[in-house]
C-alpha cells in the first residue's frame, strides 16, 4: 500500500478497482480527452507509476518529470508511443497488453473488408438520404469475398486471427513475414511468400505489423503499383505503415479498387484527400472497441502496474532488463 498512481485518461471500472483497492491514490484525469503536454509532465510528477494510453506520447521528458516512478502500464499491445530504450536507461518497467485484444482487432479488419468490399457505407448513406428506388442490377456492385485470395502482411497474434477466421470463405491465404507461421501453415493452409508476391497475388490485403523504422511506409506508391486493380487494402495496426498521401493517388487513379482503414498517420488527423472518395472506408481507431476487450485492456494493465509496485514481475513486461538493474 502507499502506492501514488495516476492513469491518464479514464478506462472501464473494473481496471479503475483493481487500482484503487491496491493503492493508497490513484488519480484519474477527469476530462475525456488526451492530456496536454504540460498536463501530462505536471501530473505524472512524484507518482510511483502510471497507466497511459497510445495517445500519451512517453519519451525521456516524461520519464525524468516522473522521476521515482518505476512503471508505465500502456493501455494498448503498441507501444510505439513510449520511448522503451529512455525507460530502460532509468530503470522503469513498460508493460503492454497482448492477447486479449487479439480477436476483437481481427474482428474490425473482418468488419472493414466487408464494409468497403460490399460498399455497406456507401450504400447506408444512399439508403437514408431516400435514393433507394427499388432493386436496381447495377446498384452498388462490388468484390466477391469467398474464394478469394487473403494476403496478410504480419502474421502475429492479430494477423493470425484474421487468417483463421476466413476459413468459412474457402479464400487462399498468402503471408508475409519475417518468420515462419507453421501453424498457420497447417490450419489454414497459408502460404509464406515475399511482400511484392502477396502484393500482385492478393485480392485483400490485411496489414498486422508493428510500427517500427522498418514498417514505416512499408506500403507506398511503389507498392500501389503492384496490386491488382481489383485489390483492397485494410489497415488495422498503425497508421503511418501505410503513406496516406500514396494511398489517396491509388484509390483516386484506380490503381487499387477499395481500402479500410482504423489508423491514421497523424492521428486524430486524416489526410483530407480520403475524406472526398467513396472508395475507402473510415474507422476512427476502433480495432480493440468492445466492451469485454476494453475491460479486459483495463485489468491486465492495472495489474501491470500494480505487480511491479509491490516488487514482482509484470507478467506483460516488454523490457525485463530492467528487473535486473
Ligand atoms: C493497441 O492496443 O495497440 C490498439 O491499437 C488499441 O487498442
Amino acid at each position: 500500500m502507499g502506492f501514488n498512481v495516476y492513469v491518464t485518461r479514464v478506462i472501464p471500472e473494473p481496471g479503475l478497482a483493481v487500482l484503487r483497492k491496491e493503492c493508497e491514490t490513484t488519480d484519474v484525469n477527469p476530462d475525456d480527452r488526451v492530456l496536454t503536454r504540460e498536463e501530462l509532465l505536471s501530473e505524472v510528477k512524484g507518482r510511483d507509476g502510471v497507466l497511459c494510453l497510445l495517445t500519451d506520447k512517453i519519451d525521456a521528458e516524461v520519464f525524468d518529470a516522473a522521476s521515482g516512478a518505476k512503471i508505465f502500464a500502456n493501455y494498448a499491445v503498441g507501444y510505439d508511443n513510449i520511448d522503451v530504450p529512455a525507460a530502460t536507461e532509468r530503470g522503469i518497467a513498460i508493460t503492454n497488453t497482448p492477447g486479449v485484444l487479439t480477436d476483437a482487432t481481427s474482428d474490425m479488419a473482418w468488419s472493414l473488408l466487408f464494409t468497403i468490399a460490399r460498399r455497406t457505407a456507401e450504400s447506408d448513406k444512399y439508403t437514408r438520404a431516400g435514393k433507394f428506388k427499388g432493386w436496381g442490377p447495377m446498384l452498388f456492385l462490388g468484390g466477391d469475398i469467398t474464394d478469394r485470395t487473403l494476403g496478410i502482411i504480419g502474421a502475429g497474434r492479430i494477423g493470425t486471427a484474421f487468417a483463421r477466421k476466413s476459413v468459412g470463405f474457402r479464400m487462399k491465404v498468402l503471408y508475409s513475414d519475417v518468420r515462419e507461421n507453421k501453424e498457420l501453415e497447417k490450419e489454414v493452409g497459408a502460404k509464406k511468400v515475399d511482400l511484392d508476391t502477396l502484393l500482385k497475388e492478393a485480392d485483400y490485403i490485411s496489414v498486422h505489423v508493428p510500427l517500427m523504422p522498418e514498417t514505416t511506409h512499408l506500403i507506398g506508391k511503389r507498392e500501389f503499383g503492384l496490386m491488382k486493380k481489383s485489390a483492397y487494402l485494410i489497415n488495422t495496426s498503425r497508421g503511418p505503415v501505410v503513406d496516406e498521401k500514396a494511398l489517396v493517388e491509388a484509390l483516386k487513379s484506380g490503381e487499387i479498387a477499395g481500402a479500410g482503414l482504423d489508423v491514421y498517420e497523424k492521428e486524430p488527423e486524416v489526410e483530407p484527400g480520403l475524406f472526398k472518395l467513396d472508395n475507402i472506408v473510415l474507422a476512427p481507431h476502433l480495432g480493440s472497441a468492445t466492451i469485454e476487450t476494453r475491460t479486459k485492456m483495463a485489468t491486465m494493465a492495472a495489474g501491470n502496474l500494480v505487480a511491479m509496485l509491490k516488487g514482482e514481475e509484470p507478467p506483460n513486461i516488454v523490457n525485463p532488463e530492467v528487473l535486473k538493474k
